[in-house]
């Protein structure tokens, strides 16, 4: 069985895991340093949001050369030895690839804005002007994810040029066979150093319609972010971007074992799990994320609705991913943990995510309960929340440094850290809950190690049997002989369930292992059990 079914991936945001020369910003020599770590926590992969040299207008996500890596991380060399000592700890590196655009300050664009006859003229997408009453008009209304318009009048070529995100964040033209040439050995650099796959960011934006045709307008409530008043039906989700997709698999698929994970962004109103569902196959990607359970309460019968829509939507060839929280979002233990009941539910959302059929990607500090840090907007440094506050507070919050310990910073850094630390870093920090065997660490680790042991997890079938109580949460998880019944009481009250045969507890929130468990069960607040059947 593939790596990336078998295990679970742990997504690192390097700028906030572990600064070792004192620069306030994490490095690779941190993440080097915490592989043990990572190992003993017992992941099988990590993500590594963008670590190319970059302006940091997006924090990574504008890229100004794909072959290297940033300084303010490391260098080549360095990033070879954490590849390879990763390795030695049955870790694989994914490294996140951002093929929708590049830097303004990459040199293809720097060239390609020279003029309208240069040897990368094509590689980004350059538009003319439309005659316009007032003068000059936009080639059409598409609007920017970071704010206004798409298109940035440009003066040296005297035509637009299209950015789906920030005006230093130019589209890639992947019509152009060139500039695919060009990105594909870029790709192929890194899966020649040992990379085990790809995180695809925005992988359903790389084709647009070819026509430039406007985006029809869409009414909503929210806040005056005028890229959401529209259908994105023109700027993403082309026909022709699988053809890319299946040439970048056919790409990876000379390496062995390798995978590639894609973003796939819907836009509002599409049904998320069946547009990723679209972007997997034997020919497409290995897996594409459905952002589902990002946008929902934290209730049994909302998470059972998503979990079978997601399960249903999985195309052959596909493989389903969970994830419940990531750079971009509000982490899982400030979105659904709330005040109350909270440690309790920071362990039901653990095992709600490692028991699932598919690959469950955690998020750095999640096996802590790290939670969102609320920033003042002087220490706001993500462009969406510089641009949007007080409207949405940003990304910054999910993205501040790793609590290590209780000393300075938490252990982070000596220096000043680029993003605050969290105030609770005394008691929430890795080195406390590792001394401490009943921790929210110890739960991870014990849930990952289970999942990693028991092919019921790892590769066996799941099955949702119909509940009489609708805070409960149950399914049943299921290989050759083996089965395991996963009961999940999502709510303040104790509920009773009603399962199969009796058993044996596996592992609960609140019941001895081994003990044995009826037909009836008499759920507590919030427990979590999972009881074995043989
Ligand atoms: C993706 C990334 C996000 C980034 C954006 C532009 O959504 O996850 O962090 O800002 O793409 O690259």
């Amino acid at each position: 069985m593939s790596w990336w079914k078998h295990g679970v991936i742990y997504q690192i945001y390097p700028r906030s895991f572990l600064d070792t020369n004192g620069d306030g910003t994490g490095d690779l020599e941190g993440i080097r340093r915490k592989l043990d770590y990572l190992q003993e926590l017992g992941v099988s992969g990590i993500w590594l949001s963008p670590i190319n040299p970059s302006p940091m207008f997006d924090f990574g996500y504008d890229v100004s050369n794909y072959r290297d890596i940033d300084p303010v991380f490391g260098n080549l060399d360095l990033f070879k030895i954490l590849v390879k000592e990763a390795e030695h700890r049955n870790i694989r590196i994914i490294m996140d690839m951002v093929l929708n655009h590049s830097s303004h300050l990459h040199p293809w664009f720097e060239e390609s804005r020279k003029d309208r006859n240069n040897s990368k003229a094509g590689w980004y997408i350059w538009q003319d002007a439309k005659p316009g009453i007032l003068g000059r008009k936009r080639p059409n209304n598409w609007m920017a994810a970071f704010g206004g318009h798409a298109w940035q009048w440009d003066e040296n070529r005297k035509q637009y040029y299209l950015h789906l995100f920030t005006v230093q964040q130019p589209d890639l033209n992947w019509r152009n066979p060139e500039l695919k040439k060009a990105v594909f050995r870029d790709l192929s650099f890194w899966l020649d150093l040992g990379v085990k796959g790809f995180r695809l960011d925005v992988i359903n934006y790389l084709i647009k319609d070819n026509r430039f045709r406007n985006n029809p307008y869409r009414w909503r409530f929210t806040y005056p972010r005028r890229h959401d008043l529209q259908h994105h039906r023109y700027d993403r989700n082309q026909d022709e971007c699988f053809d890319i997709i299946r040439e970048l698999r056919s790409l990876t698929d000379a390496y062995p074992d390798t995978m590639m994970v894609g973003e796939v962004y819907p836009d509002e109103g599409v049904h998320a799990p069946d547009l990723a569902g679209r972007f997997m196959g034997n020919d497409l990607l290995h897996m594409a994320f459905d952002f589902s359970p990002m946008y929902t309460p934290f209730k049994a019968e909302t998470f059972r609705g998503i979990l079978r829509d997601w399960y249903s939507t999985i195309p052959p060839g596909g493989w389903p991913c969970h994830v419940f929280s990531n750079h971009d979002q509000s982490r899982a233990s400030s979105r659904l943990a709330g005040k109350y009941h909270r440690e309790e539910k920071l362990r039901l959302l653990a095992m709600l995510l490692l028991t699932q059929r598919g690959t469950p990607f955690m998020y750095y500090g999640e096996e802590i309960g790290m939670t969102d840090v609320k920033l003042k907007p002087s220490e706001l440094r993500d462009p969406v929340g510089k641009k949007y506050y007080p409207f949405h507070p940003g990304r910054d919050r999910s993205r501040t440094p790793m609590q290590w310990d209780n000393s300075i910073n938490a252990g982070f850094s000596e220096a000043k850290p680029w993003l605050r630390v969290g105030p609770d870093y005394r008691q929430c920090n890795a080195e406390k809950q590792m001394k401490d065997n009943n921790s929210l660490f110890h739960w991870y680790k014990k849930l990952i190690a289970l999942r990693s042991r028991e092919p019921a997890f790892h590769k066996g079938t799941i099955e949702f049997p119909p509940v009489h109580e609708q805070d409960l949460l149950y399914y049943i998880r299921k290989d050759g002989d083996k089965q395991f019944g996963v009961i999940l009481n999502i709510s303040p009250r104790p509920v009773s369930a009603f399962v199969s045969s009796p058993g044996k507890v596996c592992i609960s929130t609140h019941r001895e292992a081994g003990s044995s468990t009826g037909r009836d069960l008499y759920l507590s607040p919030y427990e979590g059990t999972i009881v074995e059947w043989r």
